[in-house]
Protein backbone atom coordinates (compact mmCIF):
# COMPACT_ATOMS: atom_id res chain seq x y z
CA UNK A 1 0.00 0.00 0.00
CA UNK A 2 1.29 3.48 -0.98
CA UNK A 3 1.70 6.05 1.99
CA UNK A 4 -0.63 8.18 -0.10
CA UNK A 5 -3.32 5.47 0.41
CA UNK A 6 -2.68 4.85 4.11
CA UNK A 7 -3.02 8.18 5.23
CA UNK A 8 -5.93 7.98 3.04
CA UNK A 9 -7.54 5.42 4.88
CA UNK A 10 -6.45 6.74 8.30
CA UNK A 11 -7.58 10.42 8.03
CA UNK A 12 -10.72 9.49 5.71
CA UNK A 13 -11.92 5.86 5.71
CA UNK A 14 -11.24 4.61 9.36
CA UNK A 15 -13.30 7.29 10.92
CA UNK A 16 -15.53 7.44 8.66
CA UNK A 17 -16.24 3.44 9.15
CA UNK A 18 -16.26 3.90 12.69
CA UNK A 19 -18.83 7.12 12.64
CA UNK A 20 -20.90 4.82 10.40
CA UNK A 21 -20.64 1.76 12.69
CA UNK A 22 -21.66 4.05 15.86
CA UNK A 23 -24.65 5.12 14.07
CA UNK A 24 -25.75 1.51 13.49
CA UNK A 25 -25.25 0.51 16.53
CA UNK A 26 -27.33 2.90 18.03
CA UNK A 27 -30.18 2.93 16.17
CA UNK A 28 -29.86 -0.94 16.62
CA UNK A 29 -29.77 -0.23 20.73
CA UNK A 30 -33.09 1.47 20.12
CA UNK A 31 -34.96 -1.12 18.70
CA UNK A 32 -36.90 -1.54 22.29
CA UNK A 33 -36.92 2.25 22.88
CA UNK A 34 -38.62 2.56 19.65
CA UNK A 35 -41.18 -0.14 20.25
CA UNK A 36 -41.96 2.21 24.02
CA UNK A 37 -40.32 -1.30 25.82
CA UNK A 38 -37.64 -0.13 28.69
CA UNK A 39 -34.16 -1.45 27.91
CA UNK A 40 -32.81 -0.20 31.35
CA UNK A 41 -29.10 -2.24 31.44
CA UNK A 42 -26.27 -0.61 29.92
CA UNK A 43 -25.16 -1.40 26.93
CA UNK A 44 -22.00 -1.72 24.98
CA UNK A 45 -21.72 -0.87 21.06
CA UNK A 46 -20.62 -4.10 20.62
CA UNK A 47 -22.07 -6.89 22.74
CA UNK A 48 -25.10 -4.85 23.69
CA UNK A 49 -26.50 -5.94 27.30
CA UNK A 50 -24.27 -9.01 27.58
CA UNK A 51 -21.04 -7.45 27.65
CA UNK A 52 -19.59 -9.53 30.78
CA UNK A 53 -20.86 -12.72 29.75
CA UNK A 54 -19.48 -12.52 26.15
CA UNK A 55 -16.25 -11.21 27.40
CA UNK A 56 -16.05 -14.17 29.92
CA UNK A 57 -16.77 -12.24 33.08
CA UNK A 58 -20.06 -13.25 34.41
CA UNK A 59 -21.64 -16.58 34.22
CA UNK A 60 -25.14 -16.02 31.41
CA UNK A 61 -27.59 -16.89 34.49
CA UNK A 62 -25.79 -13.94 36.97
CA UNK A 63 -25.87 -11.72 33.54
CA UNK A 64 -29.46 -12.40 32.86
CA UNK A 65 -30.63 -12.11 36.86
CA UNK A 66 -28.81 -8.58 36.82
CA UNK A 67 -30.94 -7.56 33.97
CA UNK A 68 -34.32 -9.25 35.87
CA UNK A 69 -32.91 -7.10 38.84
CA UNK A 70 -32.29 -3.66 37.33
CA UNK A 71 -35.90 -3.24 36.35
CA UNK A 72 -38.01 -1.01 37.73
CA UNK A 73 -39.74 -3.50 40.53
CA UNK A 74 -43.21 -3.92 38.53
CA UNK A 75 -41.98 -3.85 35.13
CA UNK A 76 -43.65 -7.03 33.56
CA UNK A 77 -40.84 -7.21 30.88
CA UNK A 78 -37.64 -5.16 29.70
CA UNK A 79 -35.47 -5.45 26.37
CA UNK A 80 -31.57 -6.52 26.40
CA UNK A 81 -29.47 -7.06 23.78
CA UNK A 82 -26.95 -10.02 23.09
CA UNK A 83 -24.62 -8.04 20.65
CA UNK A 84 -27.06 -5.82 17.85
CA UNK A 85 -30.21 -8.50 18.71
CA UNK A 86 -32.94 -7.50 20.80
CA UNK A 87 -34.22 -10.06 23.30
CA UNK A 88 -37.09 -9.54 25.63
CA UNK A 89 -36.94 -10.42 29.22
CA UNK A 90 -40.17 -11.38 31.13
CA UNK A 91 -40.17 -10.29 34.66
CA UNK A 92 -43.91 -11.28 35.68
CA UNK A 93 -45.17 -14.47 36.13
CA UNK A 94 -48.46 -14.43 34.75
CA UNK A 95 -47.32 -13.33 31.84
CA UNK A 96 -44.95 -15.92 31.76
CA UNK A 97 -47.61 -18.84 32.16
CA UNK A 98 -49.21 -17.14 29.43
CA UNK A 99 -46.44 -16.82 26.95
CA UNK A 100 -45.24 -20.31 28.32
CA UNK A 101 -48.64 -22.58 28.32
CA UNK A 102 -51.61 -20.62 27.33
CA UNK A 103 -49.97 -19.22 24.20
CA UNK A 104 -47.46 -22.37 23.65
CA UNK A 105 -48.77 -22.47 20.19
CA UNK A 106 -47.00 -19.05 19.07
CA UNK A 107 -43.84 -20.20 21.13
CA UNK A 108 -43.09 -23.81 21.11
CA UNK A 109 -38.97 -23.70 20.03
CA UNK A 110 -36.03 -22.89 22.32
CA UNK A 111 -33.40 -20.53 20.36
CA UNK A 112 -31.48 -23.12 21.78
CA UNK A 113 -29.14 -24.51 18.72
CA UNK A 114 -30.24 -21.85 16.38
CA UNK A 115 -33.60 -21.34 13.91
CA UNK A 116 -32.28 -24.24 11.55
CA UNK A 117 -32.88 -27.04 12.17
CA UNK A 118 -29.15 -29.25 11.56
CA UNK A 119 -29.26 -32.84 11.38
CA UNK A 120 -26.93 -33.25 14.29
CA UNK A 121 -26.29 -35.49 17.19
CA UNK A 122 -26.73 -32.81 19.59
CA UNK A 123 -29.72 -30.71 18.22
CA UNK A 124 -31.79 -34.30 16.95
CA UNK A 125 -33.63 -34.80 20.36
CA UNK A 126 -36.33 -33.07 22.49
CA UNK A 127 -33.55 -30.03 23.65
CA UNK A 128 -33.12 -28.64 20.01
CA UNK A 129 -36.10 -30.10 17.93
CA UNK A 130 -38.75 -27.43 16.66
CA UNK A 131 -42.07 -28.13 16.14
CA UNK A 132 -43.98 -30.21 14.59
CA UNK A 133 -41.35 -32.94 14.97
CA UNK A 134 -40.89 -31.71 19.01
CA UNK A 135 -44.53 -32.31 19.32
CA UNK A 136 -44.22 -36.16 18.04
CA UNK A 137 -41.16 -37.25 19.83
CA UNK A 138 -42.10 -35.96 23.29
CA UNK A 139 -45.26 -37.62 22.61
CA UNK A 140 -43.00 -40.44 21.74
CA UNK A 141 -40.34 -40.24 24.96
CA UNK A 142 -43.08 -39.64 27.91
CA UNK A 143 -44.16 -42.83 28.06
CA UNK A 144 -41.05 -44.02 28.66
CA UNK A 145 -40.36 -41.79 32.08
CA UNK A 146 -43.76 -42.97 33.58
CA UNK A 147 -44.47 -43.83 37.26
CA UNK A 148 -44.45 -47.05 36.94
CA UNK A 149 -41.09 -46.94 34.66
CA UNK A 150 -39.35 -44.63 37.56
CA UNK A 151 -40.45 -47.39 39.94
CA UNK A 152 -38.65 -50.23 38.26
CA UNK A 153 -35.62 -47.95 37.50
CA UNK A 154 -35.25 -47.26 41.63
CA UNK A 155 -33.21 -50.99 42.09
CA UNK A 156 -30.60 -50.00 39.36
CA UNK A 157 -30.50 -46.26 41.53
CA UNK A 158 -29.69 -48.13 44.64
CA UNK A 159 -26.97 -50.15 43.01
CA UNK A 160 -25.12 -47.44 42.07
CA UNK A 161 -24.92 -46.15 45.72
CA UNK A 162 -22.83 -48.83 46.56
CA UNK A 163 -19.58 -47.45 44.96
CA UNK A 164 -20.76 -44.14 46.27
CA UNK A 165 -20.27 -45.39 49.52
CA UNK A 166 -17.19 -47.33 49.08
CA UNK A 167 -15.53 -44.51 47.59
CA UNK A 168 -16.93 -42.44 51.06
CA UNK A 169 -16.00 -45.25 53.50
CA UNK A 170 -12.36 -45.57 51.92
CA UNK A 171 -11.74 -41.77 52.21
CA UNK A 172 -8.95 -40.47 54.59
CA UNK A 173 -10.27 -38.81 58.02
CA UNK A 174 -8.60 -35.12 58.78
CA UNK A 175 -6.71 -34.57 62.08
CA UNK A 176 -10.25 -33.81 62.91
CA UNK A 177 -11.96 -37.02 62.49
CA UNK A 178 -13.77 -35.92 59.14
CA UNK A 179 -13.71 -36.56 55.62
CA UNK A 180 -13.41 -34.26 53.19
CA UNK A 181 -14.87 -33.70 49.72
CA UNK A 182 -15.76 -31.72 46.61
CA UNK A 183 -19.39 -32.62 46.88
CA UNK A 184 -19.58 -31.58 42.93
CA UNK A 185 -16.98 -34.79 41.96
CA UNK A 186 -18.56 -37.03 43.80
CA UNK A 187 -22.08 -36.54 42.85
CA UNK A 188 -21.08 -36.16 39.04
CA UNK A 189 -19.50 -39.90 39.46
CA UNK A 190 -22.67 -41.04 40.90
CA UNK A 191 -24.99 -39.91 38.44
CA UNK A 192 -23.01 -40.81 35.83
CA UNK A 193 -23.36 -44.36 36.90
CA UNK A 194 -26.89 -44.04 37.01
CA UNK A 195 -27.51 -42.57 34.03
CA UNK A 196 -25.03 -44.93 32.22
CA UNK A 197 -27.03 -47.58 34.00
CA UNK A 198 -30.80 -46.24 32.94
CA UNK A 199 -30.30 -44.39 29.39
CA UNK A 200 -27.43 -46.66 28.10
CA UNK A 201 -28.38 -49.97 29.91
CA UNK A 202 -24.41 -50.48 30.92
CA UNK A 203 -22.81 -50.59 34.60
CA UNK A 204 -20.01 -48.71 34.86
CA UNK A 205 -18.14 -47.29 38.12
CA UNK A 206 -17.12 -43.90 37.83
CA UNK A 207 -15.50 -43.89 41.13
CA UNK A 208 -13.10 -46.63 39.86
CA UNK A 209 -10.18 -45.30 37.75
CA UNK A 210 -10.21 -48.27 35.69
CA UNK A 211 -13.59 -47.81 34.80
CA UNK A 212 -14.31 -44.30 34.36
CA UNK A 213 -14.55 -43.81 30.92
CA UNK A 214 -18.06 -42.76 31.43
CA UNK A 215 -17.39 -40.02 33.31
CA UNK A 216 -14.21 -38.67 32.25
CA UNK A 217 -16.51 -38.38 28.48
CA UNK A 218 -19.30 -36.21 30.47
CA UNK A 219 -16.56 -33.82 32.19
CA UNK A 220 -15.13 -33.34 28.81
CA UNK A 221 -18.39 -32.83 27.35
CA UNK A 222 -19.34 -30.40 29.89
CA UNK A 223 -16.76 -28.90 31.29
CA UNK A 224 -13.40 -26.98 30.45
CA UNK A 225 -13.22 -23.32 28.94
CA UNK A 226 -13.94 -24.95 25.07
CA UNK A 227 -16.61 -26.36 26.38
CA UNK A 228 -18.01 -23.35 28.13
CA UNK A 229 -17.97 -21.19 25.34
CA UNK A 230 -19.47 -23.88 22.44
CA UNK A 231 -22.29 -24.01 25.19
CA UNK A 232 -22.37 -19.83 25.58
CA UNK A 233 -22.84 -20.27 21.39
CA UNK A 234 -25.59 -22.86 21.03
CA UNK A 235 -27.38 -20.66 23.92
CA UNK A 236 -26.82 -17.47 23.27
CA UNK A 237 -25.32 -16.83 19.89
CA UNK A 238 -26.88 -19.82 18.10
CA UNK A 239 -26.41 -18.23 14.54
CA UNK A 240 -22.80 -19.06 15.31
CA UNK A 241 -23.84 -22.78 15.92
CA UNK A 242 -22.03 -24.19 12.35
CA UNK A 243 -18.67 -22.65 14.07
CA UNK A 244 -19.10 -25.05 17.19
CA UNK A 245 -20.90 -28.25 16.20
CA UNK A 246 -17.89 -29.51 14.40
CA UNK A 247 -16.07 -29.52 17.81
CA UNK A 248 -19.36 -31.70 19.52
CA UNK A 249 -18.74 -34.86 18.12
CA UNK A 250 -15.45 -35.06 19.37
CA UNK A 251 -17.06 -38.12 21.33
CA UNK A 252 -19.77 -39.47 19.22
CA UNK A 253 -17.76 -42.42 18.30
CA UNK A 254 -17.56 -43.76 21.84
CA UNK A 255 -21.26 -42.88 22.65
CA UNK A 256 -22.63 -44.52 19.78
CA UNK A 257 -20.21 -47.47 19.58
CA UNK A 258 -21.40 -47.95 23.52
CA UNK A 259 -25.47 -47.67 22.37
CA UNK A 260 -25.07 -49.37 20.16
CA UNK A 261 -23.82 -52.88 21.81
CA UNK A 262 -26.37 -52.27 24.87
CA UNK A 263 -29.44 -51.88 21.90
CA UNK A 264 -28.14 -54.97 19.90
CA UNK A 265 -27.20 -57.17 23.04
CA UNK A 266 -30.69 -56.82 24.35
CA UNK A 267 -32.34 -57.50 20.88
CA UNK A 268 -30.49 -60.60 20.45
CA UNK A 269 -30.90 -61.82 24.44
CA UNK A 270 -34.75 -61.13 24.53
CA UNK A 271 -34.55 -59.93 27.87
CA UNK A 272 -35.99 -56.68 29.27
CA UNK A 273 -33.97 -54.53 32.33
CA UNK A 274 -36.74 -51.80 33.22
CA UNK A 275 -34.46 -48.96 31.70
CA UNK A 276 -35.11 -46.71 28.65
CA UNK A 277 -33.07 -49.34 26.25
CA UNK A 278 -36.05 -51.17 26.50
CA UNK A 279 -37.80 -48.76 25.55
CA UNK A 280 -35.38 -47.39 22.84
CA UNK A 281 -35.94 -50.74 21.34
CA UNK A 282 -39.92 -50.43 21.30
CA UNK A 283 -39.67 -47.07 19.67
CA UNK A 284 -36.82 -48.56 16.92
CA UNK A 285 -39.36 -51.52 16.57
CA UNK A 286 -42.35 -49.88 16.51
CA UNK A 287 -44.79 -48.08 13.38
CA UNK A 288 -42.47 -45.45 12.25
CA UNK A 289 -43.67 -41.96 10.92
CA UNK A 290 -42.66 -39.53 8.50
CA UNK A 291 -42.12 -36.53 11.44
CA UNK A 292 -39.43 -38.36 13.38
CA UNK A 293 -37.78 -42.02 12.34
CA UNK A 294 -36.30 -43.67 15.60
CA UNK A 295 -33.54 -44.98 14.16
CA UNK A 296 -29.40 -44.92 13.71
CA UNK A 297 -28.20 -41.65 15.21
CA UNK A 298 -31.95 -40.24 15.83
CA UNK A 299 -32.04 -42.77 18.41
CA UNK A 300 -28.75 -42.36 19.96
CA UNK A 301 -29.44 -38.24 20.16
CA UNK A 302 -32.11 -39.22 22.86
CA UNK A 303 -29.69 -41.30 25.41
CA UNK A 304 -27.21 -38.59 24.20
CA UNK A 305 -29.61 -35.77 25.31
CA UNK A 306 -30.69 -37.58 28.54
CA UNK A 307 -26.70 -38.00 29.57
CA UNK A 308 -25.86 -34.52 28.79
CA UNK A 309 -29.26 -32.91 30.25
CA UNK A 310 -29.57 -34.72 33.18
CA UNK A 311 -26.37 -35.95 34.67
CA UNK A 312 -25.12 -31.77 35.19
CA UNK A 313 -28.61 -30.81 36.42
CA UNK A 314 -28.90 -33.82 38.49
CA UNK A 315 -25.55 -33.74 39.88
CA UNK A 316 -25.35 -30.38 41.18
CA UNK A 317 -28.94 -30.39 42.39
CA UNK A 318 -27.30 -33.37 44.66
CA UNK A 319 -24.21 -31.37 45.45
CA UNK A 320 -25.84 -27.99 46.32
CA UNK A 321 -28.75 -29.71 48.67
CA UNK A 322 -25.96 -31.84 50.55
CA UNK A 323 -24.26 -27.96 51.14
CA UNK A 324 -27.41 -26.18 52.10
CA UNK A 325 -28.11 -29.22 54.65
CA UNK A 326 -24.32 -28.91 55.79
CA UNK A 327 -24.79 -25.11 56.83
CA UNK A 328 -27.99 -25.96 58.65
CA UNK A 329 -27.46 -28.49 61.09
CA UNK A 330 -31.47 -27.97 61.87
CA UNK A 331 -32.66 -29.33 59.00
CA UNK A 332 -30.11 -32.25 58.79
CA UNK A 333 -31.35 -33.54 62.26
CA UNK A 334 -34.96 -33.21 61.12
CA UNK A 335 -34.38 -34.76 57.40
CA UNK A 336 -32.90 -37.43 58.79
CA UNK A 337 -35.57 -38.15 61.27
CA UNK A 338 -37.74 -38.15 58.62
CA UNK A 339 -35.45 -40.52 56.95
CA UNK A 340 -35.16 -43.07 60.06
CA UNK A 341 -38.75 -43.04 60.41
CA UNK A 342 -40.07 -43.75 56.40
CA UNK A 343 -36.82 -46.32 56.11
CA UNK A 344 -36.52 -48.34 59.42
CA UNK A 345 -38.44 -51.37 58.41
CA UNK A 346 -38.75 -50.92 54.70
CA UNK A 347 -36.51 -50.87 51.64
CA UNK A 348 -35.80 -47.96 49.62
CA UNK A 349 -38.45 -47.83 47.27
CA UNK A 350 -40.64 -45.12 44.95
CA UNK A 351 -43.02 -45.44 47.73
CA UNK A 352 -40.93 -44.95 50.88
CA UNK A 353 -39.43 -41.76 49.10
CA UNK A 354 -42.50 -40.42 48.07
CA UNK A 355 -43.37 -40.30 51.61
CA UNK A 356 -40.57 -38.04 52.52
CA UNK A 357 -42.27 -34.61 52.14
CA UNK A 358 -39.27 -32.64 53.93
CA UNK A 359 -36.83 -34.05 52.28
CA UNK A 360 -38.96 -33.14 49.00
CA UNK A 361 -39.04 -29.50 50.53
CA UNK A 362 -35.53 -29.58 50.65
CA UNK A 363 -34.85 -30.58 46.58
CA UNK A 364 -37.21 -27.86 45.76
CA UNK A 365 -35.70 -25.01 48.39
CA UNK A 366 -32.38 -26.27 46.56
CA UNK A 367 -33.47 -25.51 42.65
CA UNK A 368 -35.42 -22.46 43.97
CA UNK A 369 -31.72 -20.54 44.77
CA UNK A 370 -29.64 -22.81 42.21
CA UNK A 371 -31.63 -23.93 39.42
CA UNK A 372 -28.85 -25.75 37.39
CA UNK A 373 -30.10 -24.72 34.17
CA UNK A 374 -30.98 -20.70 35.09
CA UNK A 375 -32.71 -19.58 31.82
CA UNK A 376 -35.43 -20.82 29.60
CA UNK A 377 -35.94 -19.44 26.05
CA UNK A 378 -38.21 -19.36 23.98
CA UNK A 379 -38.84 -17.94 19.86
CA UNK A 380 -41.64 -16.04 18.98
CA UNK A 381 -42.99 -18.36 15.72
CA UNK A 382 -45.11 -15.14 14.85
CA UNK A 383 -46.02 -11.64 15.67
CA UNK A 384 -47.51 -11.94 19.01
CA UNK A 385 -49.60 -9.07 20.88
CA UNK A 386 -48.51 -8.78 24.49
CA UNK A 387 -52.05 -9.48 26.27
CA UNK A 388 -53.24 -5.83 28.11
CA UNK A 389 -50.21 -3.75 26.17
CA UNK A 390 -49.56 -2.24 23.03
CA UNK A 391 -46.60 -4.62 22.59
CA UNK A 392 -46.25 -6.75 19.56
CA UNK A 393 -43.42 -8.87 20.16
CA UNK A 394 -42.45 -9.43 16.40
CA UNK A 395 -41.64 -13.10 14.81
CA UNK A 396 -38.45 -14.84 15.80
CA UNK A 397 -37.68 -12.31 18.64
CA UNK A 398 -36.56 -14.56 21.87
CA UNK A 399 -38.20 -14.27 24.72
CA UNK A 400 -36.20 -15.32 27.76
CA UNK A 401 -37.18 -15.91 31.42
CA UNK A 402 -33.90 -15.46 34.44
CA UNK A 403 -34.56 -18.51 36.57
CA UNK A 404 -32.54 -16.49 39.10
CA UNK A 405 -34.09 -13.44 39.01
CA UNK A 406 -37.93 -15.03 39.04
CA UNK A 407 -37.20 -17.49 41.38
CA UNK A 408 -35.36 -14.70 44.39
CA UNK A 409 -38.19 -12.10 43.80
CA UNK A 410 -39.16 -10.52 46.75
CA UNK A 411 -42.29 -9.64 45.13
CA UNK A 412 -42.62 -14.03 44.94
CA UNK A 413 -40.62 -15.20 48.16
CA UNK A 414 -40.02 -13.46 51.19
CA UNK A 415 -36.50 -13.14 52.32
CA UNK A 416 -35.87 -14.66 49.06
CA UNK A 417 -32.30 -15.17 49.59
CA UNK A 418 -32.74 -17.65 52.76
CA UNK A 419 -32.77 -21.39 52.29
CA UNK A 420 -36.14 -21.97 54.02
CA UNK A 421 -37.22 -25.43 52.81
CA UNK A 422 -40.27 -24.41 55.74
CA UNK A 423 -41.62 -21.28 53.29
CA UNK A 424 -44.69 -21.14 52.74
CA UNK A 425 -46.90 -22.09 49.47
CA UNK A 426 -47.25 -19.21 47.19
CA UNK A 427 -48.22 -17.47 44.44
CA UNK A 428 -45.38 -18.94 42.38
CA UNK A 429 -46.35 -22.83 43.07
CA UNK A 430 -49.88 -22.37 42.29
CA UNK A 431 -48.45 -21.69 38.71
CA UNK A 432 -45.37 -24.38 38.79
CA UNK A 433 -45.77 -26.28 42.24
CA UNK A 434 -42.14 -25.83 42.74
CA UNK A 435 -40.16 -23.09 41.10
CA UNK A 436 -39.33 -22.22 37.88
CA UNK A 437 -36.27 -24.60 37.63
CA UNK A 438 -37.41 -27.41 35.61
CA UNK A 439 -39.46 -24.95 33.07
CA UNK A 440 -43.02 -24.41 32.22
CA UNK A 441 -45.45 -25.25 29.90
CA UNK A 442 -45.58 -28.27 27.37
CA UNK A 443 -41.89 -28.09 26.99
CA UNK A 444 -40.57 -28.11 30.16
CA UNK A 445 -38.04 -30.87 31.72
CA UNK A 446 -39.22 -34.35 31.00
CA UNK A 447 -36.75 -35.36 33.55
CA UNK A 448 -38.18 -33.74 36.29
CA UNK A 449 -39.02 -36.79 38.50
CA UNK A 450 -36.01 -39.28 37.04
CA UNK A 451 -34.01 -36.26 38.47
CA UNK A 452 -35.62 -35.68 41.38
CA UNK A 453 -35.51 -39.16 42.60
CA UNK A 454 -31.92 -39.89 41.73
CA UNK A 455 -30.91 -36.42 43.89
CA UNK A 456 -33.09 -38.18 46.76
CA UNK A 457 -31.92 -41.43 46.96
CA UNK A 458 -28.07 -39.85 47.13
CA UNK A 459 -29.13 -37.62 49.68
CA UNK A 460 -31.00 -40.55 51.69
CA UNK A 461 -27.63 -42.59 51.44
CA UNK A 462 -25.67 -40.19 52.75
CA UNK A 463 -26.98 -38.75 55.26
CA UNK A 464 -28.57 -42.29 56.48
CA UNK A 465 -24.79 -42.98 57.40
CA UNK A 466 -23.03 -39.21 57.66
CA UNK A 467 -23.30 -36.33 59.62
CA UNK A 468 -22.59 -33.19 57.33
CA UNK A 469 -20.78 -30.30 58.20
CA UNK A 470 -19.62 -27.03 56.08
CA UNK A 471 -16.22 -26.16 55.54
CA UNK A 472 -15.88 -22.79 55.74
CA UNK A 473 -13.01 -21.57 53.96
CA UNK A 474 -15.28 -21.99 50.45
CA UNK A 475 -15.79 -19.49 48.45
CA UNK A 476 -18.66 -21.08 46.17
CA UNK A 477 -17.82 -18.06 43.80
CA UNK A 478 -19.92 -18.80 40.40
CA UNK A 479 -18.15 -19.94 37.76
CA UNK A 480 -17.93 -17.19 34.61
CA UNK A 481 -17.74 -19.27 31.62
CA UNK A 482 -20.12 -21.98 32.29
CA UNK A 483 -24.13 -21.62 31.40
CA UNK A 484 -25.09 -24.09 33.92
CA UNK A 485 -24.91 -23.26 37.94
CA UNK A 486 -21.61 -24.38 39.42
CA UNK A 487 -19.26 -23.25 41.98
CA UNK A 488 -16.11 -22.12 40.20
CA UNK A 489 -14.01 -23.28 43.79
CA UNK A 490 -16.12 -26.49 44.07
CA UNK A 491 -18.84 -27.42 46.54
CA UNK A 492 -16.52 -28.94 49.65
CA UNK A 493 -18.49 -30.52 52.80
CA UNK A 494 -16.70 -32.66 55.34
CA UNK A 495 -18.54 -35.96 56.46
CA UNK A 496 -18.22 -38.09 59.70
CA UNK A 497 -19.69 -41.27 60.35
CA UNK A 498 -22.60 -41.36 62.38
CA UNK A 499 -22.75 -44.23 65.33
CA UNK A 500 -25.72 -45.59 64.55
CA UNK A 501 -29.06 -45.58 62.29
C1 LIG B 1 -32.77 -31.79 38.96
C2 LIG B 1 -32.59 -32.11 37.72
C3 LIG B 1 -33.03 -31.34 36.50
C4 LIG B 1 -33.32 -30.00 36.32
C5 LIG B 1 -33.30 -28.90 37.35
C6 LIG B 1 -33.68 -29.83 34.93
C7 LIG B 1 -34.05 -28.62 34.35
C8 LIG B 1 -34.50 -28.48 33.05
C9 LIG B 1 -34.95 -27.24 32.47
C10 LIG B 1 -34.97 -25.89 33.16
C11 LIG B 1 -35.34 -27.50 31.19
C12 LIG B 1 -35.90 -26.48 30.19
C13 LIG B 1 -37.39 -26.43 30.38
C14 LIG B 1 -38.09 -25.36 29.58
O1 LIG B 1 -37.56 -24.89 28.57
O2 LIG B 1 -39.23 -24.98 29.97
C15 LIG B 1 -35.14 -28.91 30.96
C16 LIG B 1 -35.45 -29.56 29.79
C17 LIG B 1 -35.14 -30.88 29.55
N1 LIG B 1 -34.60 -31.77 30.46
FE1 LIG B 1 -34.20 -31.45 32.39
N2 LIG B 1 -33.61 -31.04 34.30
C18 LIG B 1 -33.21 -31.99 35.22
C19 LIG B 1 -33.02 -33.34 35.01
C20 LIG B 1 -33.19 -33.98 33.81
C21 LIG B 1 -32.97 -35.38 33.58
C22 LIG B 1 -32.54 -36.40 34.64
C23 LIG B 1 -33.22 -35.61 32.26
C24 LIG B 1 -33.17 -36.89 31.49
C25 LIG B 1 -33.74 -37.99 31.83
C26 LIG B 1 -33.60 -34.33 31.67
C27 LIG B 1 -33.92 -34.15 30.34
C28 LIG B 1 -34.42 -32.97 29.81
C29 LIG B 1 -34.85 -32.84 28.43
C30 LIG B 1 -34.79 -33.95 27.36
C31 LIG B 1 -35.33 -31.54 28.28
C32 LIG B 1 -35.95 -30.93 27.01
C33 LIG B 1 -37.47 -31.15 27.11
C34 LIG B 1 -38.27 -30.67 25.89
O3 LIG B 1 -37.88 -29.68 25.26
O4 LIG B 1 -39.29 -31.30 25.57
N3 LIG B 1 -33.57 -33.36 32.64
N4 LIG B 1 -34.63 -29.49 32.11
Amino acid sequence: MSYHCFQWTITIIFPLFCVIFYLYSKYKLTYWQRRGVKAPYKCNLIFGSFTDTLTLQKPPGKMLQDIYENADYNEPFVGFYIFHKPMLMLRDLNLIKQIMVKDFDIFPNRRFGGAKQRDSLGLINLLGIHQPGWKYLRSKMTPSLTGLKLRNMVPLMTNCTIPLVNFIEKAKNNDNGWKEFELKDISSRYTTDIISSVAFGISTNSFNENNDDFWKAGQKILTGLKRGITFLILFFVPDLCSLVLPFCTEYSKFFRKIFWDSMNTREELGTKRGDLIDSFLALKNGEQSPEFKFEGDNLLSQALSFYVAGLEATSSTIAFSLYELSRHIEYQSRLYKEIQTHLENEELTLESINKMEFLDQIVNETLRLYPPLPMLDRIASKDYKVPGTNLIIKKNIPIYVSINGTNRDPRYFENPNEFNPLREKNEMQDITSTSLAFGLGPRSCIGQRIGQVITKVAIITILKEYILSHKTKDENLLNPINVFTTAADGVHVQFKKRTNF
